[in-house]
This record gives structure tokens, C-alpha cells and sequence, in this order.
């Protein structure tokens, strides 16, 4: 159960990242002419926000039934970014400030980082 839900976890965290990735190909590769990659970052980002707050919960249910415990870990320091994310994401919705945007989106690629070293220690 704590490895289907530690890929659970890392699927929901790809999807949160899908937006930025789809525009980003969508640019480079194709002039951002693509009409499907156009759809799908909408749609993707659309759900965002859900996927963020299932994140949370089935992260913290990951962690918590992997150690029985809360203490220093790569996995609950993942999820103290997430909820540096969450919070983050709601003040940029209200106040719409551009660096903001720029400063959640280099979060979610360390994210990445932080993910791949999770693995690293769980290994
Ligand atoms: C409730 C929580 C969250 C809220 C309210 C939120 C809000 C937003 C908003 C308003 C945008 C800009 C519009 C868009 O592209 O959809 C955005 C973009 C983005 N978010 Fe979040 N977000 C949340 C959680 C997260 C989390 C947990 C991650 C990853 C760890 C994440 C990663 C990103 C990235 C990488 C972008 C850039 C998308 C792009 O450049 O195309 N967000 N978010
Ligand atoms: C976004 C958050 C998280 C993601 C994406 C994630 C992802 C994963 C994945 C994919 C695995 C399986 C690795 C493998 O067997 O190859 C795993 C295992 C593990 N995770 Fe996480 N995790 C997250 C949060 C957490 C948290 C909060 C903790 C708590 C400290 C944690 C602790 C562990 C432990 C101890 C294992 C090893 C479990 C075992 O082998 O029985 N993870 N994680």
C-alpha cells in the first residue's frame, strides 16, 4: 500500500507539473501551433488545484504509514514543499503578481529535485 500510494503520489505530482511541460513542448517543438497540447494544458490546469490538495493527503497517508511517525525525512520535507506550493498558489491567485508565477513554477521543478533524492534514500 505505501509503494502504490508513494506512485500515486509521484503520478498526482506529474500532473501538477503537465501544464508547464505541455507549453513549454508546445513552444519549442511546435511554434505553439499544437491545438491537443494547447487543450490539455487547459484542462490540466483546470484540475490543478484538486490534484494539489489529494497531493497532500495521500502524501502525508504514504509517509506517515511508511514510518509510523513524523521526524526528518526527504519524503515529509516533499511535502512541506507541497504545502509551501499550496499556499503559495492560493496567494498568486488572489494577488496576481507576476514574479509570483515565476517563483511557484521554479518550486514545483525543485520539487523534481527533491523527489529524485527521496527515491535515492528509499533505495
Ligand atoms: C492549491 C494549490 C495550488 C494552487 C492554487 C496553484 C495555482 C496555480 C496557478 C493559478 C497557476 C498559473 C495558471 C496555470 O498555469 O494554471 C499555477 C501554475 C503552476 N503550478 Fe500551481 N498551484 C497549486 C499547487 C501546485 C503544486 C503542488 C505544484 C507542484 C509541486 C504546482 C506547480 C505549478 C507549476 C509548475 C505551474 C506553472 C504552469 C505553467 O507555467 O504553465 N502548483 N499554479
Ligand atoms: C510528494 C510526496 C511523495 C512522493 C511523490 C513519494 C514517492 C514515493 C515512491 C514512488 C516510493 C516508492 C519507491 C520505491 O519503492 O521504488 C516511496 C517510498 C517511500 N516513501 Fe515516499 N513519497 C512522497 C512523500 C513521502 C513522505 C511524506 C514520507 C514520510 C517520511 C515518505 C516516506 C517514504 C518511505 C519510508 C518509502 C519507502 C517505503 C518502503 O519501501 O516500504 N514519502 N515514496
Amino acid at each position: 500500500m505505501v509503494i502504490i500510494l508513494g506512485f500515486i503520489n509521484a503520478l498526482l505530482l506529474t500532473l501538477l507539473l503537465s501544464p508547464f511541460l505541455l507549453r513549454k513542448i508546445n513552444k519549442l517543438i511546435f511554434q505553439n501551433k499544437n491545438k491537443a497540447l494547447k487543450k490539455s494544458a487547459a484542462l490540466l490546469s483546470k484540475m490543478h488545484m484538486y490534484f494539489a490538495y489529494i497531493l497532500l493527503a495521500t502524501a502525508l497517508t504514504h509517509g506517515y504509514m511508511a514510518l509510523g511517525t513524523i521526524r526528518l525525512h526527504s519524503g515529509y520535507l516533499l511535502w512541506l514543499l507541497v504545502l509551501v506550493q499550496v499556499i503559495w498558489g492560493n496567494l498568486f491567485k488572489k494577488m496576481k503578481k507576476p514574479y509570483m508565477l515565476k517563483v511557484h513554477r521554479a518550486i514545483g521543478l525543485s520539487s523534481v529535485l527533491l523527489l529524485i533524492f527521496h527515491l535515492l534514500q528509499v533505495n
